[in-house]
């Protein structure tokens, strides 16, 4: 695997190099991301990979400064994935100077859920996003379902651009227990751990009511977060969108899905499941 740490680098040791499949991270690669590796692999006749840990998607009372950092372990992780080039800039590279210009998502898309509890998480990650397309001109980028509404802006994104990239989903991956696989997994206590697949459960049980024709959807919502509150945890929100664009189903749409986040101890969790 070759590593780059300028543009210029990148971008010339990419000319020729035929389709470019992309996976971007933010490290501390755990087997979610080598899973979407895994799936980007035989998408392209190259695998690039990122790692930058971009400071405008975090607020200001964000882990921004904490987020691990594990340069080693994912260099080797990626290269036994199959990565054949990984873009790693540091900040300087990236924002030489304090970035002036924005991709602002629609507010109906990003000031709900996520961006609801994270203010301006949409407008660092659609900039970076658009940042790094811009330097990878990848043909195709797999992006994580477990950041449901990420994935659904970024697919807006290139469709409202018409940048000439294929958006593709990949499967949240989740430990025997039903905890979806995630970087701040790692924040948790031993303690913390064993309770935290109860965000998962309590969503499952949301879907499975919406599964039954259970049709008071806050009453399921409700009972979700009942539950978390009552282990201790500080739900933000459960809720059952529509999957396409994540806003209120009417009565009888389909194609819908159950998404939660909530604060355990100090570290913030998500998941979400399609019904
Ligand atoms: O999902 C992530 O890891 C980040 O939001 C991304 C897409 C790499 C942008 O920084």
């Amino acid at each position: 695997m070759d590593i780059h740490t300028t543009i210029a680098g990148f971008r010339a040791a990419l000319q020729g190099a035929g389709r470019v499949a992309f996976v971007p991270t933010m490290g501390n690669l755990h087997e979610g991301h080598v899973t979407l590796m895994r799936q980007a692999k035989p998408l392209g006749d190259c695998l690039a990979s990122s790692l930058f840990v971009n400071r405008l998607q975090f607020g200001p009372k964000e882990d921004f400064g904490t987020y691990p950092r594990t340069f080693a372990a994912d260099c080797e992780k990626m290269a036994a994935v199959g990565v054949d080039h990984l873009f790693a800039p540091d900040e300087k590279e990236m924002y030489p100077a304090p970035q002036a210009y924005f991709v602002s998502p629609d507010a109906a898309q990003a000031d709900i859920l996520e961006g609801e509890f994270r203010p301006g998480f949409f407008r660092g990650v659609a900039t970076v996003v658009m940042k790094l397309f811009s330097i990878v001109q990848p043909q195709v980028a797999v992006f994580g379902k477990k950041d449901y509404q990420q994935l659904m802006i970024i697919r807006n994104l290139v469709r409202e651009f018409a940048l000439p990239i294929a958006i593709v989903p990949g499967e949240t991956v989740r430990a025997e227990d039903g905890l979806a696989l995630s970087s701040r997994n790692g924040y948790l206590s031993a303690a913390e751990r064993a309770e935290a697949p109860r965000l998962y459960r309590a969503l499952e049980a949301v879907r499975q009511g919406v599964r039954a024709g259970e049709r008071d959807l806050a009453r399921l919502e409700q009972g979700a977060m009942a539950e978390l509150r009552a282990h201790g945890w500080i739900p933000q929100y459960v809720a059952v969108r529509k999957q396409l664009d994540l806003q209120l189903p009417a009565a009888h749409d389909s194609g819908l899905v159950v998404l939660g986040a909530a604060l355990l101890g100090s570290t913030r969790l998500i998941d979400n499941l399609e019904v």
